[in-house]
């Protein structure tokens, strides 16, 4: 059958764990090169190691998505590796400290305002100047259930996960005439190292967030993985500007 990324160059930030590395392997199955960025060099390293010895093609890319200097950087090299960017997964992310916002620091704040949503910004933005002069492509940025609705103890997290469905929707506005398409992936709570602070819990909180989610489970990284590689294919051709749940019915009720 034929492979539905097959000779396509495709970014992702936070490709060395979780989402983001799941990612890159279905990417790779479907016959893409993949970018694999991350601030994790060790762990990025060993995901594109296992890539190329399935006989897959990828590249490491070291960078900080919170620096846009590294940003550009990082996109500098997977240019001058493979010539242009037709798939871009601004996936890296924080989780927080679990507080409510009156226990918040501003330190707290600014970080994950950095990562979550400056980091998507200057990843974006450098996407589309590559893509705009070579006919377009596809992106698609992560944002979560916590960006469609209030996540208790979670506030500067949803917020920058709100902000990222509106940048996506933004984005899809102006450049769906020069044949981009940007839309982004709502997760659910899904079995990544970021939840591994639920395999711990003690407290009650794994079963309250279990009770949140009507299938009974969290989600697997490669469930999100499915979504991304339908959204980059042509299958989704005229799908833009939406924000595809994948929550096994969290946001439902
Ligand atoms: N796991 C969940 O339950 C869940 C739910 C909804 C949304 N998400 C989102 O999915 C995305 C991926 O999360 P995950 O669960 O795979 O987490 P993860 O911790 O397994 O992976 C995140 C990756 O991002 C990288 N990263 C973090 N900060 C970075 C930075 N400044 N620059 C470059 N790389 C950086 C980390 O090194 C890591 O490899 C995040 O945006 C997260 O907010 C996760």
């Amino acid at each position: 059958m034929e492979k539905l990324l097959n000779n396509k160059i495709a970014l992702v930030t936070g490709g060395a764990s979780g989402i983001g590395r799941a990612c890159a392997f279905a990417l790779v199955e479907e016959g893409a090169s993949v970018a694999v960025c991350d601030r994790n060099e060790e762990a990025g390293t060993r995901v594109v190691d296992e890539i190329t010895s399935r006989d897959g093609d990828a590249m490491f890319c070291a960078m900080d998505v919170a620096a846009v200097d590294s940003v550009n950087a990082g996109i500098d090299a997977v240019i001058a590796r493979y010539g242009r960017i037709n798939c871009a997964f601004n996936n890296a992310g924080v989780a927080g400290d679990d507080r409510f916002i009156a226990d918040t620091t501003d330190a707290e704040w600014e970080k994950i305002i950095g990562i979550n949503l400056t980091g998507v910004w200057s990843c974006l933005r450098r996407e589309i100047q590559e893509m705009l002069p070579r006919g377009g492509g596809t992106i698609v940025n992560t944002a979560s259930v916590a960006g469609l609705v209030g996540w208790r103890g979670g506030a500067a997290y949803s917020a920058t996960k709100h902000a990222v469905v509106g940048l996506t929707k933004s984005a899809a506005l102006e450049y769906a005439r020069h044949n981009i398409r940007v839309n982004a992936v709502c997760p659910g709570v899904i079995e990544t190292p970021m939840a591994a602070v639920l395999q711990q819990d003690t407290g009650g909180l794994r079963e309250r967030l279990l009770r949140k989610h009507p299938q009974g489970r969290f989600g697997q990284a490669e469930e999100i993985a499915e979504a991304v590689v339908w959204l980059f294919s042509d299958r989704s051709s005229f799908t833009n500007g939406h924000t595809l749940t994948i929550d096994g019915g969290y946001t439902a009720r």
